[in-house]
């Protein structure tokens, strides 16, 4: 670990200007990975550099100026998760609004490939509004599954994909087509089913647990979660649309996006419903206004559109991508469903955090099939650059089965001798009365008050929730009941309830009350990184508050670091840093700490430092490795009690290699030190042998 405390006086010129050499190589191998998709560092490089950054400027605070890309908050995913390269990157699709728009697609491609295109024909499909995923099979078996991420490199979520029964694990070989010996990934996207995730909310609503907005939101993050059990919960469905092969791999058999989809299905991958076979662009048309007008609405699923694609995998290849988008493929989309109508109030409720976030009531309108009277604003600056007026005619959106938006105020339809007045937005919490501070994202308020009762009754929901302290019973409808009866006031005070304080409430029976009590006890043995994340701090989740468990071991410890030890915890970034080293230092929190100890609750982390499997051992991790970028694999060693160094010696207990591994891998071979892979390293930290 490379950051200590902050030492006093201006940093050193020489590492002012190491500083802004490393901001600006970073830069600019982030410019030539995301922007020009030609990166000329490794990951494994780029995770030093900004280390190294990171590091520089945990000690001299004054280095960490405003353009340093450690400063980009949210750019990258902070993610435990390990990482995956696609073999081919995953592309996104141009989009065609109109079938004259679709028409000018189509122009473009034979300008480009000739009359050839017209003549191959095109494969109509239908666009599943899910999260699009890539399956790595290694001889017809389930090796690797990723979400997309940026494209180039997604998430290793292999457990999660297991839990969908539609995803086979082993590929079909009985069929005329045989699955490939080698690898190949199978691209496709991850949804849900409208009726199974209605009842699932149903579910979720009487157990006390905040709803999801759409399928689609609910499937991504059913896919990231870091238990699959959570994931083999939700109702995740897949549908396979397209396949990748590793550069110089033999052709696959067949010709066509057809021929594809079919080996697909025979494959025992599922496809989905109401694809064609157009011969012609005039039959993609028909297609088009088919599924729109009336296939859509009989689907038990989203769709956010077609995907019209030339069928020749030849003239595809011919074609080629531009940017970020395959010119052989188009997204046919369909209009959003648009309506006016007025908008009666602007109104905010207090979030956990204390955020305020803004909604608007309007006048019930129906759109696409559902009547609209809620619809989110997000924040404050929205409604201003938008210039939203309480009174205004507005036209609301409601895109796929997402929540329903307003697009913006219909200025024409003012009445100009009494326009309304311009929205001022609140100045004191609607909750507590309490003067609203701006946040540091731009349009965002928050309410400071610890004790505001509407951020308690929030954070209580958010402390009692499954992947919190896990108090069954705990419903949102039981947490506001205590708090109107003036029994609970913070998370500590839950502690005291007895049963019967709550059978004198009303629709509390003896047995569930009992029971309540009973959970609420038995949550106090949750371990410090589940009690941590339950503590709600903004930016910290799960993740984040397993790292900090597990590296500081104990509540104390965490509570008196500095920014700059919380900013060491190797995957914790600065604004975890800052949010959780401002959290802990509010008077009111302290207070909190100490009234959940005298209540008996775990301040430790039973596997803190945890493993002993490596101890004394001395590693060398040289390469890229195939999912642990070389931060993840160092916490791998270290959790585990072991040690890392760069360079390879007769004191070197094991050398981690993966690919382009050079000079180290050699010494390690020459001096006769153990070398192993990454997933050798997993096997052996997960297994305890060293
Ligand atoms: S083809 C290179 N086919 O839409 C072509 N994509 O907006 C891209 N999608 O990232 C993939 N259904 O997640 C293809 N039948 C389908 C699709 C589909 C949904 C998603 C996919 C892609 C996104 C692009």
């Amino acid at each position: 670990m490379t950051a200590s405390a902050p030492r006093p006086g201006a940093p050193p010129a020489e590492l002012s200007a190491r500083a802004a050499a490393l901001r600006e190589q970073l830069e600019r191998a982030s410019h030539e990975y995301h922007v020009l998709d030609r990166p000329t560092i490794s990951d494994a490089e780029y995770d030093r550099l900004f280390r190294e950054l990171q590091a520089l400027e945990a000690e001299h605070p004054t280095l960490r100026t405003p353009d340093s890309p450690t400063q980009r908050v949210g750019a990258e995913p902070q993610s435990a998760l390990p990482k995956h390269r696609h073999l081919v990157p995953m592309l996104s699709l141009g989009n065609a609004f109109t079938d004259e728009e679709l028409a000018a697609w189509e122009e473009r491609a034979v300008r480009l490939a000739g009359a050839a295109v017209r003549a191959a024909g095109y494969s109509a499909e239908l666009k599943i509004d899910g999260a699009a995923v890539s399956l790595t099979y290694e001889g017809g078996v389930l090796a690797v599954g990723a979400t997309r991420g940026n494209g180039t490199v997604g998430e290793v979520v292999t457990p999660n994909l297991r839990t969908i029964r539609d995803v086979p694990l082993r590929l079909r070989a009985d069929g005329k087509v045989k699955p490939p010996a080698g690898v190949i990934e199978i691209r496709g996207e991850v949804y849900m089913n409208f009726s199974r995730f209605e009842q699932m909310n149903a579910e979720r609503v009487k157990a006390g647990e905040p709803v999801f907005a759409n399928p689609r939101n609910s499937a991504a993050g059913a896919l990231r979660q870091l238990d699959p059990r959570i994931t083999a919960q939700r109702p995740l469905r897949f549908f396979g649309y397209a396949v990748a092969r590793p550069d110089g791999a033999p052709a696959l058999p067949f010709r066509t996006q057809t021929e594809l989809l079919e080996a697909l299905a025979a494959w025992g991958v599922p496809v989905a419903p109401h694809r064609r076979r157009c011969e012609t662009l005039a039959e993609v048309h028909e297609w088009a206004h088919e599924v729109e007008r009336t296939t859509r609405a009989q689907l038990d699923f989203a769709i956010d559109g077609g995907v019209v694609k030339v069928d020749a995998l030849a003239l595809q290849a011919e074609l080629g991508d531009v940017g970020r988008e395959p010119r052989w493929a188009v997204a046919r989309k369909f209009a959003p469903d648009i309506a006016e109508s007025t908008l009666l109030d602007i109104q905010v409720n207090v979030g956990r955090t204390g955020s305020i976030n803004p909604f608007a009531m309007l006048e019930p309108v129906e759109i696409g099939g559902a009547t609209v009277k809620l619809a989110t604003l997000h924040n404050f600056a929205l409604i201003a650059d938008k210039d939203l007026r309480v009174g205004d005619r507005v036209q609301v959106k409601r895109a796929g089965e997402v929540i329903p938006q307003v697009i913006g105020p219909i200025p024409e339809k003012r009445d100009p001798a009494h326009p309304p007045a311009p929205y001022a937005p609140p100045t004191a919490c609607p909750s507590c009365g309490t003067a609203l501070v701006a946040g540091e994202d731009r349009g965002m308020l928050y309410c400071p008050n610890f004790q505001c009762p509407a951020r308690q009754l929030e954070a209580l929901v958010h402390f009692a929730s499954r992947a919190a302290m896990d108090i069954r019973g705990l419903s949102y409808a039981r947490i506001e009941q205590l708090l109107q009866a003036g029994l609970v006031r913070d998370a500590a005070s839950l502690y005291d309830l007895t049963a019967a304080q709550l059978t004198a409430l009303e629709r509390f029976a003896d047995k569930s009350a009992e029971n309540l009590v009973q959970a609420i006890a038995d949550s106090r043995a949750q371990p410090l990184s589940r009690l941590i994340f339950a503590l709600g701090i903004d930016y910290v989740g799960e993740i984040a508050a397993r790292l900090l468990a597990r590296h500081f071991g104990t509540m104390d410890r965490l509570a008196a670091a500095t920014e700059a030890d919380i900013l060491a915890v190797r995957g914790i970034g600065d604004v975890i840093a800052h949010s959780a080293f401002r959290w802990f230092s509010d008077p009111q929190a302290q207070i909190l700490i100490e009234r959940l100890r005298e209540r008996g609750l775990t301040l430790e982390e039973p596997h803190a430092a945890s493993g002993t499997t490596f101890a004394g051992m001395t590693f060398v991790i040289t390469g890229t490795l195939p999912t642990l970028s070389r931060d993840q694999a160092t916490a791998l060693v270290e959790q585990h009690g072991g040690r890392v160094t760069s360079s390879v010696s007769k004191k070197t207990s094991v050398v981690v290699a993966g690919e382009e591994a050079g000079g180290k891998l050699e010494r390690a071979r020459e001096l006769g030190v153990l070398v192993i892979d990454e997933a050798e390293l997993r096997r052996r930290a997960e297994g305890g042998a060293p």
